[in-house]
């Protein structure tokens, strides 16, 4: 079947905007994408017709909710191949499950245990762990990356000792769209008994996730990247090491049994999910999951690939422009400066043009700091994107590089 990009783009409303007078050109998907008309419905549809709190109540609309959410649960475990829905945690998204991680997991850990970063990676990413080093004495180190934007990975290796605990690394990078080789830097942590955390935020709905086929002992991602609604997401947890962990927050629900003399927690995954959860919002990934899957994940990587070539070959024409990230097989996010314009300026008109895009360090500051810059321009695709699209985005950047260069 071939790739009905109108057909898609015919889910989404907010594609047919204008901004600023001009057709919107949403290149802006790696910040968030947009959300089809069948998520949306499913989330007015519980509010109008199931909303009530779940895993608390024996009346009807109480057990419909519970049972969407775990319906959702059931999917997302599908979709990344964990092996049981114990191991599937909601959280508000990716930021959350990682400061999960580095919060109870990072507790199990001593002063002077090591924890390895890259410097390609979010500041959700790093900041989790510096709370955490400054709180528990561990030290971070971090693998550097050349000038594409590939990870060293023989600078990897050698950053283990006998005090390393624990990696954690984004498995697409946001800024460069460098997709790491996890599985086989997971293979490496565990030789040295070390666990990896993959941050999934870029990678979940630009290619197919295995959790058990990775090796991963903890996967993160959100659902607003992937079509689904805002403030969800997800926290893979191998089962020993989310046994092993003590709770991050309390409240109700993750507990087993209340008294002033002690407490006791809920079984998996509830243990971490204190508080009313937003069940709406994950009642609602399961849409958005099995639309991309309706569409087809390699499909979808497909066209995106399609128009990254198609983009990158037009930007190299365009006076001055230049692209940081340049790693073989990448993702369709595309960083780029034109000449001493300033990357504010270049989105500001950009948007004048009808153009989306993200501009700054993309809460990467250590990443600008490597290549001596301050921040850039970055475009990225999805599944609804087009050709013309791109055309006009060229178009729009020869405008720009004859006011700004
Ligand atoms: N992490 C998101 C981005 O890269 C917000 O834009």
């Amino acid at each position: 079947m071939s790739y009905d990009v109108n057909a898609i783009r015919a889910d989404f409303p907010i594609l047919d905007r204008k901004v600023n007078g001009k057709p919107l050109v949403y290149f802006d998907n790696a910040a968030t994408s947009q959300t089809p008309r069948c998520v949306v419905d499913d989330i007015d549809d519980t509010y109008y017709h199931t909303k009530a709190n779940v895993h608390r109540g024996v009346h009807t609309l109480s057990q419909e909710a519970t049972a969407a959410m775990e319906e959702s649960r059931e999917c997302a475990r599908r979709f990344i191949n964990a092996a049981s829905t114990d191991e599937i945690i909601f959280t508000r998204g990716t930021t959350e499950a990682l400061n999960l991680v580095a919060s109870s997991y990072g507790s199990l850990l001593s002063p002077g245990d090591e924890i390895i970063l890259t410097v390609m990676e979010h500041h959700s990413n790093i900041v989790p762990w510096q709370l955490l080093a400054s709180r528990s004495g561990v030290v971070i180190k971090v693998v550097p990356c050349d000038d594409r934007g590939v990870l060293d990975l023989d600078a990897y290796r050698s950053l283990f000792t006998g005090r390393t605990r624990l990696v954690s690394v984004a498995h697409v990078s946001n800024v460069l769209g460098t997709v790491n080789p996890v599985a086989e830097m997971a293979r490496i942590a565990h030789e040295h008994g070390a666990v990896i955390c993959v941050d999934g935020a870029q990678a979940v709905s630009h290619l197919k996730v295995d959790v058990r086929g990775i090796g991963a002992d903890f996967y993160a991602f959100s659902s607003h990247k992937m079509y689904g609604p805002t403030a969800t997401g997800i926290l893979y947890g191998r089962r020993e090491l989310l046994e092993a962990m003590p709770p991050y927050q309390g409240g109700g629900e993750m507990i087993g049994h209340v008294s002033f003399g002690g407490t006791t927690w809920a079984d998996l995954p509830y243990k971490f999910e204190a508080g009313t959860p937003d069940f709406v919002g994950a009642a609602a990934l399961k849409e958005a999951i099995e639309y991309m899957e309706r569409i087809g994940i390699d499909a979808i990587a497909a066209h995106e690939h399609e128009l990254l070539e198609y983009a990158t070959e037009g930007m190299l024409t365009v006076p001055g422009l230049r692209i940081y990230g340049t790693a073989p097989g990448k993702a369709a996010v595309i960083s780029f400066l034109i000449g001493t314009a300033h990357h504010y300026d270049t989105g500001i008109l950009l948007d004048q043009l009808g153009i989306a895009v993200r501009t700054g360090h993309h809460c990467a500051q250590p990443l600008m700091e490597r290549f001596g810059i301050e921040g850039t321009v970055r475009a990225s695709f999805a599944a609804y994107n087009t050709r013309e699209e791109v055309d006009s985005f060229i178009a729009a950047l020869r405008r720009v590089a004859a006011m700004l260069v």
